[in-house]
């Protein structure tokens, strides 16, 4: 594993965005995940600079949401969909760019289309993931099977309490469809993006390089390219930036 430790938001987000620039650089025609939640803000607002300057493109790539909500009561409001349109624009959401979105349908047949265009494209050449506080990867929650591909899931309590902190029960989730971890476990490159305090005991077993199968973040490690970038607080006073 390789880690870095941001010293600030900013510093997080450039050394993210140059990550994903530099490889894009190397293979214009990469297939990569993209994540959503506010770690990866920074990095979008940063590639989305570029793009507005005409200094970078995925016009050429193969974009795959990560996951997406399967009930969200107020579809498309609060949808991931919506996020990475909004936070992502034109760089992705363009004429030209392959865009895999996930839709609220939990049929095999949807997820067998899914695991097709991840196939038809060679895998994932970099899996960008954010992490969530009990270690979830995409809606890959704590006990999922690392042979899973795409498939439907039960959010957990804490995700939800984490995710709809301020939002009403009638307004939650209950399910998600995610990229499963076999498809992640088998991308060229993994870059994990894990930011805020509240992380820091999964970060924790990052450090320490401890593989807990039930816990996906850590499943990773095991990974043969995998590049961590951390903010300083969720490492607390173990590593310094
Ligand atoms: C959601 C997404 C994950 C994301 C996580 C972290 O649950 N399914 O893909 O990594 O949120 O969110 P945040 O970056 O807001 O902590």
């Amino acid at each position: 594993m390789n880690l870095y430790v941001a010293s600030n938001a900013e510093d997080f987000a450039e050394r993210s965005a140059s990550f994903v620039r530099d490889r894009v650089n190397e293979n214009p025609r990469l297939s990569l995940t993209l994540p959503t939640g506010s770690t990866p803000l920074g990095l979008y607002q940063s590639l989305r600079h570029d793009h507005d300057r005409g200094n970078f493109q995925l016009d050429r790539a193969s974009v795959f949401m990560l996951d997406e909500y399967l009930d969200l009561p107020t579809y498309p409001r609060g949808s991931f969909v919506e996020y990475l349109r909004a936070h992502l624009g034109d760089l992705v959401f363009n004429a030209t760019t392959k865009r895999h979105t996930m839709v609220p349908d939990e049929s095999d047949a949807f997820m067998s289309t899914y695991d097709r265009a991840l196939d038809d494209v060679g895998g994932i050449d970099l899996a960008i993931v954010g992490v969530g506080r009990n270690g979830h990867v995409g809606f890959n929650e704590p006990g999922s099977h690392v042979s899973l591909r795409t498939h439907a899931v039960a959010l957990s309590s804490d995700t939800l309490n984490d995710n709809f902190a301020d939002v009403s029960e009638n307004e939650r989730p209950t399910r998600a469809v995610t990229v499963g971890m076999r498809d992640l476990l088998e991308a060229r490159t993994v870059l994990m993006l894990i930011s805020g305090r509240a992380k820091r005991d999964v970060t924790s077993l990052l450090i320490d390089e401890r593989v807990d199968e039930s816990i996906p973040a850590t499943q990773l490690l095991t990974h043969a390219d995998l590049h961590v970038l951390v903010t300083s607080d969720t490492v607390a006073d173990r590593v310094s930036a």
